[in-house]
């Protein structure tokens, strides 16, 4: 059973916030000077990927500190228990096993005395039966023709992931056209459905309860449209449900054929592994599907079996705790030099912030240190034109993932490819260093304007250059920030699994529907009240 050890009280906290006297105000610049060793002493070198993290506010004693907290409370353990099948996911009583689904050896995994593998392995099957027969063109629209385009209606956990591998491996896709319907926003939907051709489109309702509104309600309009685009000849045919609610997708008219399954134990920001990607597989084909799994599964791997010391996921989230709780920095921004990547972090504020936005130590009492950092980010170069001006010359600190690649997928002569590594390089460089003294422009002689040319550097940065970004690679990459926010949230004695607080948030928005509904106002704040009485009064105005 996962332990409850608050970090603040260990031994190694409290050495770590000793330590942090003397490293504050040390500059990353000085300790490469001093240390011409310093890259190769921290980085880690695993498969097509290289982790360099020597550009943090780190010495070998801070690493051997913090690798001390990460034992003291039970990480080790924690890790196997995830990975065994044990009810980690304690406040909703479920094992997490989204590495399950990834797993390819005959090896059973229990969850008490039932084994999850079989089901697993049934739906992998049944989501290869599927996209085959699907991009062959065997499986037929109700009139025998191929179908062309794909919807995928889902929100959360059941788009943001898809999307963003779908997006991602663009370079692997089939001529379907996929498509996200995520917000319940009207001017959207219609948007998207009229230029489709309902005849020739297949739509997954994508939702592990079925029960989601924004889903549900999307799925009746999208199912409405179906209905008058095929005379109401063959809809079923049309549908697919993703579901671990099989009894409502079928109430809903989805063939018992075409349902999918969805398991308590898979927690939605984690679940693009299972039938939720079927749009990356119809996308992409099964095949570079299964890579994608394979990639994560060798991380999984790498997590557990490797020391923490050469342990990727370990020491991400360990320096992530020694900047959120010892220098007080809240935010991280992850940098992707892809464009291919543009939705990446917005998968991944899901993942990190709906799991480790949680104020709750395992005991259910308060925490008394900072938990979740915020994260944010965009693509590279772009990003440099956008907010990098902050991350240079502001007042705040701000610590970067730099994400690029070795090798463009396609190698062209006049490739730009170089051009784009030489901003990821020289910008973390940049944030290194710093500039301080001689100018760097011809106004440096100019000594009025010459100060405000300064930036002093020392903004820390992890560097993860992966060698091309193809299926396998991506699936590494995603599965690694998955292990990082487990850590995190083992280190800060949370229950990374339930997001209670979103939860709350739909139910209120249920009630306020009635309100609108029956235009009558039930109390609320005088600000919420406000708002509402002058929605309904400008309403259709
Ligand atoms: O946003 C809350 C949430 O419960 C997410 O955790 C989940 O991914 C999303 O809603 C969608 O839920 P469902 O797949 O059940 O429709």
């Amino acid at each position: 059973m996962i332990r409850n050890i608050n970090p603040s009280g260990t031994v190694s906290w409290h050495k770590l916030r000793n330590h942090f006297q003397e490293m504050e105000y040390v500059r990353m610049q000085d300790l490469f000077a001093e240390d011409s060793e310093r890259a190769s002493r921290f980085h880690v070198k695993w498969n097509e990927l290289l982790f360099d993290y020597s550009k943090n506010k780190i010495s070998e004693e801070t690493l051997r500190l913090l690798v001390d907290l990460a034992e003291e409370v039970g990480l080790k353990k924690a890790i196997s228990d995830m990975f065994e099948g044990v009810r980690i996911n304690v406040t909703e009583n479920r094992a997490v096993l989204h590495t399950a689904l990834r797993d390819f050896s005959d090896k059973p995994i229990m969850v008490d005395s039932f084994d999850v593998k079989n089901e697993i392995v049934a739906a992998r099957k049944q989501i290869k039966s599927f996209t085959e027969e699907f991009i062959s063109g065997n499986y037929k629209t109700s009139n025998g023709q191929k179908f062309t385009d794909v919807i995928n209606v889902g929100i959360g956990g059941s788009d943001l992931g898809p999307k963003m591998v779908v997006n991602a491996l663009e370079n692997y896709r089939n001529d379907i056209g996929v498509h996200y319907i995520s917000n319940v926003d009207d001017d959207y939907l219609y948007a998207t459905l009229d230029k489709l051709d309902p005849k020739t489109t297949l739509v997954l309702i994508v939702s592990k309860t079925f029960t989601t509104q924004e889903t549900i309600e999307n799925a009746k309009r999208i199912k409405g449209w179906l209905e008058v685009g095929l005379d109401g000849v063959g809809v079923d045919r049309h549908m697919v449900g993703v579901t671990a609610s099989y009894e409502e997708a079928v109430k809903f008219g989805v063939s018992t054929d075409n349902v999918f399954p969805m398991w308590d134990y898979v927690g939605g920001r984690f679940s693009l592994w299972s039938a939720v990607g079927l749009s990356i597989s119809l996308a992409v084909g099964y095949k570079n599907f299964e890579e994608l799994l394979l990639g994560a599964n060798e991380l999984d791997e790498h997590f557990k079996n490797s020391s923490f010391e050469e342990n990727i996921p370990v020491l991400m989230a360990l320096l992530s705790i020694w900047y959120n709780n010892f220098y007080g920095y809240e935010t991280e921004a992850v940098v992707p030099y892809s464009q291919l990547l543009e939705r990446f972090p917005a998968h991944l504020q899901q993942m990190i912030m709906e799991s480790n936005g949680k104020n709750k130590t395992r005991d259910g009492y308060p925490v008394n240190y900072q938990t979740g950092t915020l994260i944010w980010g965009e693509v590279g170069v772009s990003a440099q034109h956008a907010f990098f001006q902050l991350f240079h010359q502001g007042t705040k600190v701000i610590p970067i993932d730099f994400i690029g690649f070795v090798n463009p997928f396609i190698g062209r002569e006049n490739s730009n490819h170089d051009i784009l590594m030489s901003n990821f390089f020289g910008q973390s460089e940049a944030l290194l260093n710093g500039k301080v003294g001689e100018g760097y422009s011809e106004d440096s002689n100019n000594e009025n304007l010459s100060s405000f040319k300064e930036f002093y550097g020392n903004k820390p940065s992890n560097t993860l250059l992966i060698e091309s970004l193809t299926p396998r690679s991506l699936g590494a990459l995603i599965a690694l920030y998955e292990h990082k926010t487990y850590v995190q949230g083992i280190i800060w004695n949370i229950f990374s699994f339930d997001q209670f607080g979103v939860e709350y948030g739909k139910f209120l928005a249920k009630n306020i529907q009635s309100e609108i509904k029956q235009g009558i106002i039930n109390k609320h704040d005088s600000s919420t009240s406000f708002l509402l009485n002058y929605y309904l009064s400008e309403k259709n105005h």
